[in-house]
């Protein structure tokens, strides 16, 4: 069954992460809540970075999954299931050449197109609620210059989308991808390596503050990139290790 979601509408708000984590500071909710806003004042990306959106042109939302059970190890399967499921509606709204650079950016011919930022909230080795928040670029056209050029559903495919229909049929594709997680987690290892960016690809790296050629093979259960470094040497790295070029 779907898990039912309560959902919260702001015209304005700091972010929408941090407006779940304060929901959830208070009470305990029973049921998923999504909270999506026109425009967030302080939107949080990965690490220090902000998220910059102009204002109603894209989708900004979290939503807070509750009674998940999963366990601490299992995190990065969540990773998986959010990318994959972005990953669908671009390819719905017949967006071509989506990729997921790992952990979970998503671009398009190279371009970001998505962000995604998971805030799990442990309790011991138990995985039970976890705010996603998720910022798709949708009609904006200019954005500012950033490391990796941004792009748009608009500047990919020429045409514009209502944002609470895109957000509707976001939110019902993660959320079905939650229900067949229970039964079938594997497939979302699957769709997730299908899809990602620069897979047995040789290129250039940073890693670990030299540049290296590399092959990226896959993703381990822990979430750490696996790549061929030489014919006999494969490593494993974290999130702050390595750097695409
Ligand atoms: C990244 O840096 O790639 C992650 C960006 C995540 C942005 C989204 S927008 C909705 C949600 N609220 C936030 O403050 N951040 C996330």
């Amino acid at each position: 069954m779907i898990a039912k979601t309560n959902i919260f509408y702001s015209s304005t708000i700091d972010s929408t992460n941090q407006a779940l984590k304060a929901i959830l500071d208070l009470i305990k909710p029973a049921n998923d809540v999504a909270f999506i806003a026109k425009y967030q004042e302080k939107g949080k990306g990965q690490g220090t970075n902000e998220w910059e959106s102009e204002k109603e042109m894209n989708l900004t939302f979290s939503l807070l999954k509750t009674n998940l059970a999963l366990q601490a190890s299992e995190v990065f399967l969540l990773n998986k299931l959010v990318a994959v499921a972005i990953v669908e509606l671009l390819k719905q709204l017949k967006v071509e050449n989506v990729k997921i650079k790992w952990p979970n950016d998503i671009l398009v011919n190279g371009r970001k197109i998505c962000g995604i930022l998971i805030n799990n909230i442990l309790f011991g080795s138990n995985l039970q609620n976890s705010i996603i928040g998720i910022g798709l670029n949708v009609n904006q056209k200019n954005f500012n210059t950033y490391e990796r050029q941004a792009t748009s559903i608009l500047l990919e495919t020429g045409k514009k989308h209502e944002i609470w229909s895109v957000f509707e049929n976001l939110l019902n594709i993660l959320q079905l991808n939650f229900q067949l997680l229970v039964n079938n987690p594997s497939q979302f290892d699957r769709l997730y390596l299908e899809n990602l960016y620069c897979l047995d690809e040789w290129r250039g790296y940073i890693i670990k503050g030299k540049r290296t050629n590399g092959k990226i093979i896959g993703v381990n259960n822990f979430g750490q990139l696996q790549m061929k470094i030489s014919s006999e040497e494969i490593i494993s790295l974290n999130m702050k290790e390595v750097k695409f070029l």
